[in-house]
């Protein structure tokens, strides 16, 4: 591992806390700088007094900066779950601006490589199947889930335009829905909804007709794409998700299945402007970064119901 210290925005959220503890066991001292508003403290709790690790209960839409240098910036802070953007609309949007401004800030004070965690989203209801990042998408700015959308859009637009005035060294990935463990069981996100629900004996409540597709990518391998992408000089952008397409009434009969639950599925109202299709084109990872997704859904899934499993019932 090249870095000597990395600071990993939204550090102490579920991807954050995966990618300090992996940059951790590369020997890179980490400074995690999260204001914890959509995450546990818990999460990093394994971290606290590991050598090398310093949490910062910042917030990155304030100018900060952190000590000593940086060699790594990894802009990961954000809201993430529609459950909340929808409830932190601004801090959504000014996350995605101040906050992109002010990483980026740090990364170009320092000379440090940067990664904005951009997202499939950016492509809002595809016309084009699968994505690639050719692709400029199909997004409502005003609907309810523009505040993310357009957040990271513009994040893009700001981090791609710092590389070209000041030539700081910037990278853009565009993540694909990834699960794992310490996802929090009440985030809205569809895969620690139907585990909870499954664990719980509750309907596993899919929305719309249950045929829209996601591309779900397990934590592992979407750490293992971040980390070449911060090793590489690549600008990207650059997708890393999981080709292999999923229905959301597959995913939760498979969860049924993984758990031995004797829920039923229950199909419920589908939220506004709700992607239709989601899959990644990742010829661009596959040949510039060595990357593809090496777990199956089946083993990441059975992974993520044992740590809910451990934890159960799921606090609310
Ligand atoms: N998990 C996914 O499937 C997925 C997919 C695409 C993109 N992403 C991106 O990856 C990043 C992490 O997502 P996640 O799933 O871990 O979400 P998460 O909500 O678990 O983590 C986000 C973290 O950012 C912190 N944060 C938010 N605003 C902040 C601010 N202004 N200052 C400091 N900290 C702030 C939160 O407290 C939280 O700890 C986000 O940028 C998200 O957009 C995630």
């Amino acid at each position: 591992m090249p870095f000597r210290h990395a600071v990993v925005t939204g550090g102490a959220g579920f991807l954050g806390s995966h990618l300090c503890t992996a940059l951790l066991d590369r020997g890179t001292a980490v400074t995690c700088v999260d204001d914890l508003c959509t995450s546990d403290p818990e999460n990093v709790a394994h971290l606290t007094g590991r050598e090398g690790f310093t949490l910062s209960s910042t917030d990155v839409c304030d100018p900060f900066d952190v000590d000593p240098a940086p060699d790594l910036v990894l802009h990961f802070a954000s809201p993430a779950s529609p459950a909340d953007y929808l409830r932190l609309p601004l801090h959504t949007l000014e996350t995605g601006s101040l906050g992109t401004r002010n990483a980026l800030a740090v990364a170009r004070r320092h000379g440090a490589r940067f990664v904005l965690a951009s997202t499939s989203e950016v492509y809002g209801d595809p016309r084009q199947h699968p994505q690639s990042e050719t692709y400029w998408g199909n997004v409502n700015p005003v609907g309810p889930r523009s505040v993310y959308d357009e957040a990271k859009r513009f994040g893009e637009a700001l981090t791609t335009a710092e590389a070209g005035v000041h030539g700081t060294d910037t990278g853009i990935v565009r993540l694909f829905n990834t699960y794992g463990p310490r996802m929090r069981g009440y985030d809205g996100r569809a895969v620690p909804t139907f585990i909870r629900q499954a664990l719980a004996g509750e309907p596993l409540t899919v929305t719309g007709d249950g045929r829209q597709t996601r591309s779900l990518t397990y934590v592992d391998d979407t750490v293992a794409g971040v980390l070449a992408m911060a090793e590489s000089d690549l600008r990207g952008p650059v997708n890393l998700g999981n080709p292999v397409e999923m229905s959301m009434e597959d995913l939760a009969r498979l969860v049924i299945r993984l758990t031995g639950s004797s829920s039923p599925v229950r199909l419920i109202e589908r939220p506004v402007d709700d992607p239709t299709v989601r899959c990644p084109d990742i010829t661009l990872a596959r040949g510039k970064l060595q990357w593809e997704p090496r777990v199956p859904a089946e083993e990441g899934l059975a992974r993520t119901i044992a740590w809910y499993r451990d934890r159960a019932p799921v606090p609310a």
